[in-house]
C-alpha cells in the first residue's frame, strides 16, 4: 500500500497523454493509458465484426482483450493480438468509437481489474476519465487536467498539422464537445473531478509549466 500513485484524469485534449508520459519518465514509474484499453476494445470490436451495442459481447472481448505495449529503443507501441495498432487507435474516428464502447457498464467492468493490475511497484501514473473517482478511489494525490474545448480544439489541430494530417479546426472542435458531452453526461463513471482532486486549467500553461507543478505537488505529497 506505499506503492506511489498520481491519477490523471480530464476530457480529452487536455494535455494528459503527454504529461502523464513525462511523470512517469521523470520518476521513473508505470504508466496506464486506460483510455488506450476502451480504444483497443473498440478497435477489436471493428476487427471481429461486433457492433459497438452488443454489450455481452464487448464485455466479453473486452476481458480476453489480448493487448501488449513493448518498448523498444525508447518508443512504446501498442500490439493487439500480435498486430502494431499504435496509430489505427489514436484516429478521432477510434476515440468516437472508443467513447461509445466506455459508455457501457459490463465493459467497465470488463476492464478495472486489468486497470488495478497497473498498480505495482515503483509507482504508477494512471491516465484517464475515472482514476480518481473509480479505479483508484484510494489515490493520494489525483489531478483533473482540464482546458478550454477552443484550446484544446487548437492544440489537436496542431498536433495533428504536425503529423501531417489535414482537419478543420472547427470540426475538430465539434467532435471535442460531442466526446465531452458523451463522456459528462453517461451514467456510470462519467467524467468529472472526484472531490478530493486538484484540478489544475491548463488552458495557459506549457507543458514544462504543468510539469512543475505536478513535479511539486508529488514532492509535498509524497
Ligand atoms: O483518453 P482517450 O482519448 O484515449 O480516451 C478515449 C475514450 O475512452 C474517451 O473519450 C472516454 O470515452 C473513454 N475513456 C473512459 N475512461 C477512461 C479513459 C478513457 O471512459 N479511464
Amino acid at each position: 500500500a506505499d506503492i506511489p500513485i498520481l491519477t490523471i484524469d480530464g476530457p480529452g485534449g487536455a494535455g494528459k497523454g503527454t504529461i502523464s508520459n513525462l511523470i512517469a519518465e521523470r520518476t521513473g514509474w508505470h504508466l496506464l493509458d486506460s483510455g488506450a484499453l476502451y480504444r483497443l476494445t473498440a478497435h477489436a470490436a471493428l476487427k471481429h465484426a461486433i457492433a459497438l451495442d452488443n454489450e455481452a459481447s464487448l464485455a466479453q472481448l473486452a476481458a480476453r482483450l489480448d493487448v501488449a505495449f513493448p518498448v523498444t529503443d525508447g518508443q512504446s507501441q501498442t500490439l493487439l493480438e500480435g498486430e502494431d495498432v499504435s496509430r489505427a487507435i489514436r484516429t478521432e474516428q477510434a476515440g468516437e468509437r472508443a467513447s461509445r464502447v466506455a459508455a457501457l457498464p459490463s465493459v467497465r467492468q470488463a476492464l478495472l481489474q486489468r486497470q488495478r493490475d497497473f498498480y505495482q511497484a515503483p509507482g504508477l501514473v494512471a491516465d484517464g476519465r475515472d482514476m480518481g473517482t473509480v479505479v483508484f478511489t484510494e489515490a493520494p494525490l489525483k489531478i483533473f487536467l482540464t482546458a478550454s474545448a477552443d484550446e484544446r480544439a487548437r492544440r489537436r489541430h496542431l498536433q495533428l498539422q504536425e503529423a501531417g494530417v489535414d482537419a478543420s479546426l472547427s470540426s475538430l472542435l465539434k467532435e471535442i464537445q460531442a466526446r465531452d458531452a458523451r463522456d459528462t453526461q453517461r451514467s456510470v463513471a462519467p467524467l468529472k473531478p472526484a472531490d478530493d482532486a486538484i484540478v489544475l486549467d491548463t488552458t495557459r500553461l506549457s507543458i514544462p509549466e504543468v510539469v512543475d507543478r505536478l513535479t511539486e505537488l508529488l514532492a509535498q505529497r509524497g
